[in-house]
């Protein structure tokens, strides 16, 4: 079985941190999403992966290189346009050939692990395998209608729909996908879609396998979901203490700390990650904080909040909460502010409080 990864795409949801990113590279919990992904599919014993990139292409590129970091290969596949997910998969036909293949959205993350998925998709052989969710707002998703275990209908983005179980952006097929996705017409907005093509295959007899899955996220465009996806994900850290910390200092809970990165005189409560060659100094650093590499905390306290990397925050007198900053970020103060502060920023921004 192949694997191929979308990783094209603006990220115009996410702005303003999709300005200067890819957002399969935006870092959830210290890690861009998009490598989640590919750990769970290396796990599932799959080496040959084929990396769909569009405008963002250098940026991906530079950041996962040709997959030996994971012992796989990595061949990278230009789509001219991003014209959908079925057209993606037309785009990759040569790569693919007759084999099978797990398609997965580089923006989406979930938490349980593929391998099962791959293992039943091998035993049963169905042409297709989706994953679904229960969501709040299915308009926005492909959703199934379901008859029992069965998937009997789907239907992208539908403004009445049939149920609120929407489609996951994790997909197994098998060859005869390609035929369901020659026969397809553009839909409203313009674009091939997947969701349309496994339809096709419904419609054709053939059988379609689904399993609803929980802990799933997707850039649904706002701080909050990031925050969210930080949190599921911080949830399950591997507590490890690579820097130094010293006498004064306090960790508590969760916690994994990287190579390089200094605590001093801090209070650092879990779940929290910090990256390598990090300074903590005088601070707080509060439950569900994802701090990046190279970044300095002086003096500041900061919970449920995610910071890039090379940033620096220094002496800012109000505990920071529920933000995201950009990568080169630099935040500090010499009087009084308010008490509490929520920021977004986007890379290479400063903010200078009175
Ligand atoms: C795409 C699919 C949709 C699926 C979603 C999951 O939507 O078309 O069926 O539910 O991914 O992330 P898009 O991101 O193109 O809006």
């Amino acid at each position: 079985m192949k694997a191929l990864i979308l990783a094209g795409g603006k990220g115009t949801r996410l702005r303003p941190i999709t300005f200067s990113m890819a957002k399969q590279l935006v870092p959830v919990a210290n890690k861009p999403v998009i490598e989640y992904g590919i750990e769970s599919i290396v796990h599932a014993g799959i080496r040959d992966f084929g990396i769909i990139v569009g405008d963002t292409a250098k940026e991906v590129e530079g950041a996962l290189g040709d997959g030996s970091r994971w012992g796989a290969r990595f061949t990278y596949i230009p789509q001219p346009e991003p014209l959908g997910l079925a057209h993606a998969v037309a785009t990759a036909r040569g790569y693919l050939a007759e084999d099978d293949f797990i398609m997965y959205l580089g923006d989406n993350l979930i938490k349980t692990d593929v391998a099962e998925f791959v293992r039943e998709f091998e035993r049963h052989r169905p042409a297709a395998m989706i994953l679904l969710t229960p969501v709040p707002n299915p308009s926005e998703f492909g959703v199934a209608e379901m008859e029992g275990d069965r998937v009997v209908r789907l239907e992208e983005k539908p403004k009445h729909p049939k149920s609120n179980l929407a489609l996951v952006g994790v997909y197994l097929f098998d060859r005869r996908i390609h035929q369901s996705i020659e026969t397809l017409k553009p839909s409203w907005r313009g674009e091939y879609e997947i969701t349309d093509a496994i339809q096709g295959l419904i419609e054709r007899g053939l059988e379609v396998r689904s399993h609803v899955v929980r802990g799933w996220w997707k850039d649904t465009g706002t701080v909050d979901a990031m925050l969210e996806a930080n949190r599921l994900l911080l949830e399950d850290i591997e507590p490890s203490i690579q820097g130094s910390v010293d006498g004064s200092s306090r960790i508590e809970g969760r916690v994994s700390l990287g190579e390089g990165t200094v605590v001093e005189g801090s209070t650092v409560r879990g779940p929290v990650a910090i990256g390598r060659n990090c300074v903590i100094r005088d601070s707080y650093i509060g439950p569900f904080t994802a701090i990046a590499d190279n970044t300095q905390v002086i003096g500041t306290e900061i919970e449920n909040s995610i910071v890039l990397q090379d940033s620096k925050l220094a002496r800012v007198p109000s505990r920071i909460e529920g933000s995201l900053l950009g990568r080169g970020v630099s935040g500090s103060s010499e009087g009084r502010v308010p008490r509490s502060l929520r920021i977004v920023m986007g890379d290479s921004s400063s903010l200078s409080l009175p």
